[in-house]
């Protein structure tokens, strides 16, 4: 096996069992997971830790080139050059009832509903005791750009981050597809500090991207649900979600986690470069801490979407529209509703409509608009009204129970109000849940869409 994986080329993971030895299993990998799990009985190999959880919640998670024997009771490990190493095993904190629905229909409206908890726990020892992050305070304040590296939903978790940290940290942030980064040459150095934002801290693209950001020389964060995952272990520092297992191949509470730790450590980014006072930060945390009750408030307040579903689902398409940081999610709710329901929907930043769009719209077109309070009303507002002036089917999620609204459409969802760099949080729930209800109408399979992964492990 060592003879063969040194000369095997491109990305594998491999687990032999030879007719001679029954009881005894090699696992190798390179590029793509594997872990392994090792009971008195026996031995187990999977990409992933869920396939196992039946069996064991104590993983070791292979490196590249790492070469794992499994014998019942017995794991014996070798590094890439041959030599003998410890096995190290990591207990993962799941249950094995996560792994089952509990009464929901979908695995993705239980994961949905289950959102004020995997906030709650994302925040808790989190909050108020600073997290180590592994970087030095004067790396920190010599920061001249800020990347956030990411794919699929999490960009769009970054996108919210690239809004909310630029005006906290007052240098350049952007937010990066990984896919497109990776190749584009990019200019970063020391004083860059870039952060790789992955659920499952195992996809390709983030972790090329994040290799080539480590050899131009830059410091790094990962922001990770999966203890021990590849990209935490390659980062200078690492701030979990504590989202627990997700099943549905959708984001959905893995998404909303990201949202409060990107800006936790947002917070604590600001604080450590003697941008915030410890008054601000505490009046911050303070405000923070009202996430898990603010996403509880929208799970009641977002009942409504079934209703919508039903009058929807049998749309082509569907357009997205909102200004700031509500923007990214409307990219998250037109990629939520594709993912899952298979309509055709575009996102759109509702500034650009006059660009193009606009032209799209008419009587068979579901526009859906999220209009809040701290973003942009009025100009929003009007917006709304051109959109409606066209004769575009309105369904807007907003924060503002204002009168203009109702005469426009009957479509309108009123959501909780909540402090700005909580909004997004608040605003994505409805726009999951209409997706899913959405979906379940059309009979989609809603937790195996066709031709996704949960984890993509290759280009
Ligand atoms: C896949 C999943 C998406 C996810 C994306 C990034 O495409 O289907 O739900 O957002 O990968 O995954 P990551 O684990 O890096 O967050």
């Amino acid at each position: 096996m060592h003879r063969a994986v040194a000369r095997a080329e491109g990305a594998f993971a491999v687990a032999v069992v030879h007719a001679d030895h029954p009881t005894e299993m090699v696992g190798a990998r390179l590029g793509s997971p594997l872990v392994a799990g090792a009971l008195p009985e026996a031995g187990f190999l999977a990409s992933d830790a869920p396939a196992l959880l039946g069996h064991t919640r104590d993983f070791c998670f292979l490196k590249d080139g790492e070469l794992i024997r499994l014998r019942p009771g017995q794991a014996e490990l070798w590094d890439a050059e041959g030599g003998k190493k410890e096995a190290q095993f990591t207990t993962v904190p799941w249950d094995p009832l996560t792994a089952e629905r509990q009464g929901y229909r979908h695995f993705m409206e239980k994961e949905i509903h289950e959102q004020p908890q995997a906030v709650a726990d994302t925040l808790r020892d989190q909050l108020w005791a600073p997290v180590d992050l592994g970087l030095e305070k004067e790396a920190l304040c010599n920061l001249d750009q800020v990347v956030l590296l990411a794919c699929g939903t999490s960009y769009h978790a970054c996108l919210v981050a690239e809004y909310l940290w630029e005006p906290l940290l007052g240098v350049p942030v952007r937010a990066e597809l990984a896919s497109e980064f990776r190749y584009r040459q990019p200019a970063l150095g020391a004083r860059s500090l870039v952060v790789g934002v992955s659920q499952s801290g195992e996809t390709l693209d983030t972790l090329m991207a994040f290799r080539e950001a480590k050899a131009r020389g830059a410091r790094t964060l990962a922001v990770a649900n999966i203890v021990g995952s590849a990209l935490t272990r390659e980062a200078d520092g690492v701030l979990y979600t504590r989202a627990g297992l997700e099943i549905g191949v959708a984001a959905s509470k893995t998404f909303t986690t990201q949202l409060v730790a990107l800006w936790l450590l947002g917070l604590q980014l600001a604080r450590l470069r003697g941008q915030l006072s410890e008054q601000e930060l505490a009046a911050q945390l303070d405000e923070l801490a009202r996430a898990p009750g603010l996403v509880a408030e929208a799970l009641s307040a977002s009942e409504r979407t079934e209703d919508l579903a039903s009058v929807y689902h049998g749309s082509k398409d569907a357009l997205y529209l909102a200004r700031g940081i509500l923007y990214p999610m409307a990219m998250e709710g037109a990629l939520k509703l594709k993912e899952i329901s298979y309509i055709h929907a575009e996102s759109y930043a509702a500034g650009e409509m006059k660009h193009g769009p606009i032209a799209l719209i008419d009587e068979e077109m579901p526009v859906v608009f999220l209009l809040s309070e701290t973003e942009l009303l009025e100009k929003s507002m009007a917006n709304v009204e051109e959109v409606h002036a066209r004769r575009g089917d309105l369904i807007v999620f907003t924060d503002v129970d204002d009168p203009r609204l109702r005469r426009l459409t009957e479509h309108v969802v009123l959501l909780p109000k909540a402090p700005r760099p909580l909004v997004p949080l608040v605003f994505s729930i409805p726009l999951q849940l209409l997706a899913y209800h959405i979906a379940r109408l059309r009979g989609t399979d809603v937790d195996q869409p066709r031709n996704l992964a949960k984890t993509v492990t290759v280009e």
